[in-house]
């Protein structure tokens, strides 16, 4: 294979990088990234790839989710709270499910580049550029707007650096201790639309929790550092190389080559080409990586990219999440969950009940069932079970706001107009994703 350099995807074909006008100015945001502090340091990721090694052996669990989109807008501390707050009670309620410890990544900090199906959006005469994400140009539909501006690239990374500069701060100074998993809720279900049913459900399982904390404690007469704060690590799709190739360099504690723009960066569906760009990209950098893997993934696909992607079978490198739709799931799993296996293959597999379900209102609206979700999350257990191999994580697009945005759990789609806030595909709103963890927590007891 050729030498690889942070550089080396530019000589291969590459989708869903729309090529910017001015590249001296482009250049010139890049330089600057290239001298900014990074994000994220190579111990977080080492520590992460060592968690999801674990994972892979069955010991703990993975909880990835957040925004489809985040935007600079959003960027508000009480958005950033309420997402940390719903992943914590997810995450509890999961622990309490698994009984095993839970890795929690946030689609956090940089999820500001979209992949889009078509490249131009047309509404009426006008046709501009897509929408690509905040990170590549704005959503407003109109021509300065949707013009690619590469001094967003320096924004994105401003507004990464705040979000994850509060979310360390509020997880540093007991935001989230799990001594008192009881605080986590408090006024946060004063104001929620949350069913009593479920309200008493997770008060069980949060006493549960602080009760077996406190016993621990008791018997080991001592503070158990590692229950006495949460980590938290960050994710987001490595769409724009540019941005990513600028904040990837050699790093403690290996001397390796990181991406530092976050600790989980993954590869789309639409962007896993073996012989493109991204996985060129991907391929040599050390962090642990996702790949979204869809029904139209053969078999052999996926065994040439772990291949190209993991040459060594490295423990904790690969996360696989598959995202094949509520109808295709129980049919298309069974083989590739076999042939993984029979390779050897070390990889966590998780599932992303959203982007296979998505689908559009008469009135135009993008969303998706609770019903779809939960048959897909389903479906995807029982396929593993049988297969004789681990579902060991889940990834969903939510948020902690009252949103409106997929039907289920008390919505039906005359709600979806009420509150549809989403800058592109629909995400489940706070009560709908506490409820979506107690049914996983149901799947996994059956
Ligand atoms: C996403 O996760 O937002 C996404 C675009 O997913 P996929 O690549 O699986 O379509
Ligand atoms: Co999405």
């Amino acid at each position: 294979m050729d030498s690889w350099s942070p550089a080396s995807w530019q000589k291969k074909p590459v989708s869903q990088l729309p090529p910017y006008p001015d590249d001296a100015a482009l250049q010139a945001v890049l330089a600057e990234l290239g001298r900014l502090p990074p994000l994220v340091t190579g111990w977080e990721v080492e520590a992460l790839k060592r968690q999801i090694a674990e994972a892979q052996d069955g010991k703990r669990f993975l909880l990835q989710g957040g925004d489809c989109a985040e935007s600079f807008q959003e960027c508000r501390p009480d958005v950033i709270t309420n997402k940390l707050k719903i992943l914590l009670q997810m995450s509890l309620v999961l622990i309490h499910a698994t009984k095993r410890p839970v890795v929690r990544v946030g689609r956090i900090a940089g999820q500001y580049a979209k992949p889009r199906s078509n490249a131009s959006e047309q509404r009426g005469n006008a046709s501009f550029p897509s929408y690509f994400g905040d990170m590549f140009n704005r959503p407003e539909f109109t021509a300065s707007a949707r013009a690619l501006d590469p001094t967003l690239l320096r924004r994105a990374y401003d507004h990464a650096a705040v979000t994850l500069n509060y979310i360390r701060a509020l997880t540093a100074s007991g935001f989230a201790d799990l001594h008192h998993p009881e605080y986590w809720d408090l006024s946060f279900f004063e104001r929620a639309d949350v069913s009593d049913a479920l309200r008493e459900q997770y008060k069980r399982t949060s006493r549960d929790i602080g009760e077996a904390l406190r016993f621990m404690q008791a018997i080991t007469q001592a503070k158990i550092d590692d229950l006495s704060r949460v980590e938290f690590f960050t994710s987001h799709e490595g769409l724009h190389l540019h941005y990513e190739a600028a904040q990837t360099r050699r790093a403690p504690p290996s001397d390796k080559t990181y991406c530092l723009s976050t600790h989980l960066p993954w590869i789309g569906e639409r962007t896993r080409a073996l012989d493109g760009a991204h996985v060129e990209y991907f391929r040599g950098i050390s962090n642990p990586i996702g790949v979204k893997l869809s029904a139209k993934s053969s078999t052999d696909d996926v065994l040439r990219l772990l291949d190209a992607l993991d040459p060594s079978n490295e423990p904790g490198r690969m996360v696989l999440i598959t995202r094949f739709g509520a109808d295709k799931a129980r049919a298309g799993l069974p083989p590739l969950l076999a042939a993984v296996k029979k390779a050897g293959r070390r990889v966590l597999w998780v599932t992303d009940p959203m982007h296979g379900n998505t689908k559009s209102t008469p009135s135009g609206l993008k969303t998706r069932s609770f019903d779809d979700i939960s048959k897909e999350i389903a479906d995807s257990f029982a396929a593993h079970a049988e297969a004789g191999t681990t579902l060991g994580g889940v990834h969903f697009e939510l948020t902690g706001e009252d949103v409106t945005e997929c039907t289920g759990g008390g919505l039906s789609e005359a709600d979806l107009d009420r509150n549809y806030a989403s800058l592109c595909d629909p995400r489940l709103n706070y009560r709908q994703a506490l409820e979506m963890a107690f049914r996983i927590a149901g799947s996994i007891a059956d």
